[in-house]
């Protein structure tokens, strides 16, 4: 009998396609929204495996409605929305996307830098609402990248991969990380700091951290006050690493100059969110490993896991 396999989200039938011999697949028929909690638990009960996203919280709720589910395979790096000691309890494998997003979300990082030094989003705009008038010799200055200091909390994957762009901008690079990346020290010419000297040091202090209880709002009315007043603050990880009302206020204070966010506290976030209406800030939907071609990766590294668990095998990329 074929496996039956739970995908969360509406994806092109083309890359069902290989696995048909092997799963039955049912699916939920949106793309843009996100299953209804009713039909996960009920779907769920039925399900040897799921394929799920960010947008589904994976509780002791959920896994109490499986009935003979084997493997949740998450199209994520970050794990957050799952309740891994719980999964664990019920003997549900856990699986998440790492590798094949790294490079993609680190161009991302990069961008992100970049459009908020270099003000780009209010600079495309300015033109768009027709203000262009003269050239000036200030207008829209903003700041540089090459030669200044990046200060990268979590280096992991990604963060070396954002290390490797940041040597070949010219920039000095610290690091803050759970243990030494001898790695990232030797080939990159990274320095390990604390976290403090980091906050004070970086010109650009670029959150890619994954959420822990550990990491809850490090960045927090404390940590922006140890930021220098011109540094910018990039956050590619997890909303909830962030206090938003403090990093609101370090904004609005200019207690650092500017901030560029893909993550929110809540996502998605609202058009009224305060951020939003700040000029001195950049923000994305949650994008950074948004391109075609690794999110196809990402879903096809889950059919993979998903694969390895009904066959027996040892997955590729567990969690837990
Ligand atoms: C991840 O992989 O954790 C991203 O944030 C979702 O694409």
């Amino acid at each position: 009998m074929k496996s039956v396999i739970y995908i969360t989200r509406k994806i092109p039938d083309a890359l069902l396609r290989p696995y048909q011999d092997s799963f039955t697949f049912r699916m939920w028929d949106k793309e843009n929204v996100p299953v209804p909690r009713d039909v996960l638990l009920r779907e769920v009960a039925a399900a040897d495996g799921v394929l799920c996203l960010i947008t589904e919280s994976i509780d002791r709720e959920f896994l109490a409605a499986a009935q003979h589910l084997k493997i949740v395979a998450n199209m994520a790096v970050g794990y957050d929305n799952i309740d891994v000691d719980a999964a664990r309890e019920h003997g549900v494998v856990v699986t998440n996307t790492p590798d094949v997003l790294t490079e993609t979300t680190a161009d991302l990082t990069f961008a992100l830098m970049m459009a908020t030094a270099r003000r780009i989003v209010e600079a495309a705009d300015y033109i768009r609402e027709g203000k262009w008038d003269y050239w000036a010799p200030y207008l829209l200055a903003g700041s540089d990248i090459h030669d200044k200091t990046i200060g990268i909390v979590g280096m992991g994957r990604i963060g070396e991969a954002v290390a490797r762009r940041a040597k070949g901008f010219g920039m000095s690079i610290l690091y803050h990380n759970r243990s030494r990346k001898n790695h990232a020290e030797q080939e990159l010419g990274a320095f390990y700091s604390d976290f403090p000297e980091l906050l004070q040091e970086a010109d650009f202090v670029v959150s890619l951290v994954p959420l822990t209880e550990q990491t809850s709002e490090i960045f927090n009315q404390d940590a922006f006050k140890q930021m220098k007043s011109s540094a910018v603050f990039v956050n590619v990880s997890r909303g909830g690493t962030v206090d938003e009302q403090a990093l609101y206020e370090a904004l609005t204070s200019r207690e650092i100059r500017a901030a560029g966010l893909d993550v929110f506290t809540n996502e998605p976030i609202s058009p009224e969110h305060p951020l939003l209406g700040l000029d001195n800030v950049v923000c994305l939907p949650h994008i950074g490993s948004a391109s075609a071609a690794t999110r196809t990766s990402m879903i096809e590294l889950c059919f993979d896991n998903l694969q390895a668990v009904m066959n027996g095998e040892r997955v590729i990329t567990p969690v837990n």
